[in-house]
């Protein structure tokens, strides 16, 4: 199977920014007297701003405590502290490799897309002067369901006309690998071995490093 099309969670994948998100969350949970730490925050990887909120409420008991109006501001404020702490973000925090692996696709004709959860994307992607480099960043709203459904992943290769099975898809999250592998793709993990093994990864790397062409090419020979 010819390698035609990868499609790239944000963050956690591209730069650090999961790392703000676990930020934000963090501190609007100690708001609410809810703790949360960095093995619970596995569970809000990929997740919509709601349903990470919904999980953190869950998590400290107080799933029904809050008025559909208060968790809107919650989520409201949560992004502005986000957004506060994305004003740092330069070219150079893109993580290692990536400019490159994409430099070499574009040479190669082969499309770069982005499936994230996050309304933020276009803005980090300015920020780390890469919207060139992506043919299509699916936005979040066009899509039904969030991932672990294959949903994003699968109307980032409709857009650019490639079948499923000639994508690989790249992730951090246990829920965006089970969505890459819903939508019949190959999936990279880039974090854990032994969790994004067990969410369906065909392959996990430590880090980006080790992300190029020729990789991901024999990733999709041997796994397809
Ligand atoms: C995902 C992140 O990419 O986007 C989640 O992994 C985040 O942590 C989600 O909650 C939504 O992001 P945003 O920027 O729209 O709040
Ligand atoms: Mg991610």
């Amino acid at each position: 199977m010819e390698l035609k099309a990868v499609i790239f969670d944000l963050d956690g994948v591209i730069t650090d920014t999961a790392e703000y998100h676990f930020i934000a969350w963090k501190q609007l949970a100690e708001e609410l007297g809810i703790a949360i730490d960095r093995a619970f925050n596995e569970q809000l990887k990929g997740i919509s701003r709601m349903e990470s909120l919904e999980r953190i409420l869950i998590h400290g008991g107080k799933a029904d405590a809050y008025t559909p109006e208060e968790k809107e501001d919650m989520a409201r404020r949560k992004n502005e502290h986000y957004v506060s702490l994305l004003e740092r973000l330069k070219p150079e925090d893109t993580y290692p490799g990536i400019r490159e692996l994409l430099l070499e696709m574009q040479r190669e004709g082969i499309p770069a897309v982005i499936a994230s959860a996050s309304k933020n994307a276009p803005q980090i992607l300015h920020a780390l002067e890469l919207t060139e480099l992506f043919s299509y960043v699916v936005p979040p709203d066009s899509v039904k369901r969030g991932k672990p459904a294959p949903d994003l992943f699968l109307r980032g290769a409709e857009e650019i006309g490639v079948p499923p099975k000639a994508c690989i898809g790249v992730e951090d999250a246990q829920a965006g690998i089970e969505a890459i592998k819903a939508a019949g793709m190959t999936a990279v993990g880039i974090g854990e071995e032994a969790a994004l093994t067990a969410s369906g990864a065909d392959v996990v790397l430590p880090d980006t490093t080790g992300l190029n062409v020729a990789f991901l090419r024999k990733t999709l020979d041997f796994k397809s």
